[in-house]
């Protein structure tokens, strides 16, 4: 007898339906499953086995093949072990098969006949919704993640025993409850811009790097409040919209990361790796092409704190998905793309004693040293930049002065907001750009149309400081957006003088002096 059931796979962030065909025929007692991973069927079979055996069913002494069809796609394992044996069940006649085709199943098994726990239970009810069927069976603890998809029943489930009685009609579970409130996780809580006192330029750039999803670095001796600032950025940014969550929250759910307090990721994310990491755990990779700390800041901030200190390879790695808003991994013959839609944001020190161009503080480091250390930021990743800024630490007086009451995140928010209806209204006719930060080179030269005047003082900083073609262009999408938080119908000329100012880093005149300190010191040694 032939049983079906449909589970899925996950490819990417996206689940693709698999069917599990289980055949049973007379013969020497024999069980095998085709269509997966070596290692994975031996682990599956054991499991099934034991699993039905703990459950209270014998394996049929007959011949078992199951098939887990397109044999060509690329599984990964475990999601299987409750279909399989759901289907073993049905294939000898203890389940009638016509109960398991309005539903997706996906859960692992453990010898004693629980369910555990998979990932990807979220992009696996969403598959369910787009192909139809009526509901999704998946382990319990994933059912509140599953549950986000409205219009699919969702069955949590424990046991084997529990999924039995419940297709057989012998005990039926009830779906899961959508009106229980949804727990999402918190983003930092209290941390507000009104704690930070003064550095109201920061505040400002900060501002407008949100209004239009801008890349930012913040360049400034120790203490100077940049780390501070940056965690602030989240608080300003606007709301997740619920379509916006969803794509977030798969992420997390292909990660496994789903489950206890948090279900939904409803607040935007706030990555902030440590230096050390690797590039794998960056973008995403190792031998499950899993998605890395990039694709987990997905829509919303990735904080890299002492830049410099990153490992050179790994910051190289940033370039393509920064600009494509997607990583792109190869695993044995599949590629999948995880989306990486962020703003970056990075700290670093002007150099390594951290005094290099503060006024007041003199800097021990040998000018070369200055050099070599802005050099581990490359040049195309600077030019991916669109604010790079030097802080100050603020002033003693600025600090101790009581009176003074900061503005709150949710002032900067409601002006972010307000610029970003802009850009929507803006770019309804093209799917897929949001910000302007987002635009293509063409887009620019639609929408970004400032005077004469302020062409010319862009020409002549270009010049003058040496910037990249990329460069002039990232200019004019940060001028439109200084347009849209200020209200201005079409950009002016201070929109791009502003604009160019928050250019510091990547200018010739930035590191001058150190440069022609280097090169006075080599043209020394050489006579
Ligand atoms: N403008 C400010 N208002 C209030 N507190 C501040 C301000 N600037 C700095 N601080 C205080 O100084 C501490 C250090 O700031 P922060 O860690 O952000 O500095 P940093 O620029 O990241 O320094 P480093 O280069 O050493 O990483 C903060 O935790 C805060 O207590
Ligand atoms: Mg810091
Ligand atoms: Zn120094």
């Amino acid at each position: 007898m032939l049983a079906r059931v449909r589970s899925g796979t996950l490819v990417g962030i996206d689940a693709v339906l698999v069917e599990v065909e289980v055949d049973m025929a007379l013969g020497l007692p024999y069980f095998n499953v085709v269509g997966l991973p070596e290692g994975a069927v031996r682990e599956s079979k054991v499991r099934v086995v034991s699993a039905l055996k703990n459950a209270g069913f014998t394996l049929p002494q007959k011949r078992i093949t199951v098939n887990l069809a397109p044999a060509d796609l690329r599984k990964e394992g475990a999601a299987f072990e409750l279909p399989i044996a759901l289907g073993v069940l049905a294939a000898s006649g203890f389940l009638d098969s016509g109960a398991l085709e309005p539903l997706l199943f996906g859960g692992e098994l453990s010898l004693d006949g629980l369910v555990k726990p998979v990932r990807g239970a979220l992009p696996l009810a969403l598959s369910a919704k787009q192909l139809g069927f009526k509901a999704v069976m998946v382990p319990l603890d994933n059912a509140p993640e599953a549950a986000l998809v409205d219009g699919v029943d969702v069955y949590g489930v424990q046991s084997v025993g529990e999924a039995v009685r419940h297709l057989s009609g012998e005990a039926p579970l009830t779906p899961y409850d959508r009106t229980r409130p949804v727990d999402a996780v918190a983003a930092a809580p209290g941390l507000d811009m009104s704690d930070v006192r003064g550095q109201q330029d920061v505040k400002d750039a900060l501002e407008l790097a949100a209004a239009g999803a801008h890349n930012a670095l913040l360049c400034g001796p120790p203490g100077s409040g940049k780390t501070m600032l940056a965690r602030r950025l989240p608080g300003i940014l606007p709301a997740l919209r619920f379509s916006e969550a969803l794509e977030v929250t798969k992420v997390y759910s292909v990660l496994g990361l789903l489950g206890g307090e948090l279900k939904l990721v409803a607040e935007r994310p706030f990555r902030a790796p440590h230096h050390t990491i690797s590039d794998a755990g960056l973008v995403g990779g190792g031998p499950q092409a899993r998605p890395g700390e990039l694709s987990m800041a997905h829509r919303g901030v990735l904080f890299l704190d002492e830049l410099p200190e990153f490992r050179r390879n790994v910051l190289e790695v940033l370039r393509q998905p920064l600009e494509e808003g997607c990583v792109r991994l190869a695993r044995a013959n599949v590629h999948v793309a995880y989306p990486c839609q962020v703003m970056l944001v990075a700290a670093m020190n002007p150099c390594p004693c951290g005094y290099y161009n503060v006024a007041n503080r003199p800097c021990s480091c040998p000018k070369r040293r200055v050099l070599d250390y802005h050099a581990r930021v490359s040049g195309p990743l600077l030019d991916r930049i669109d604010i790079s800024l030097e802080t100050r630490a603020v002033d003693v007086q600025a600090l101790s002065k009581l009176d003074v009451v900061e503005r709150p995140s949710a002032t900067y928010r409601t002006r972010v907001e307000a610029a970003r209806a802009r850009q929507a209204h803006r770019f309804k006719g093209h799917p897929g750009v949001l910000t302007n930060a987002g635009m293509t080179t063409r887009l620019v030269r639609q929408y970004v149309r400032p005077s004469p005047t302020a062409m010319r003082l862009l020409e002549s900083a270009v010049r003058r400081f040496g910037l990249s073609a990329r460069a002039h262009d990232r200019i004019l999408k940060l001028a439109l957006t200084r347009a849209d938080l200020e209200g201005h119908e079409r950009v002016q000329d201070d929109d791009v003088a502003f604009a160019i100012n928050l250019r510091q880093l990547d200018r010739r005149d930035y590191l001058a002096d150190a440069r022609d300190a280097t090169s006075l010191e080599l043209k020394r040694a050489a006579t």
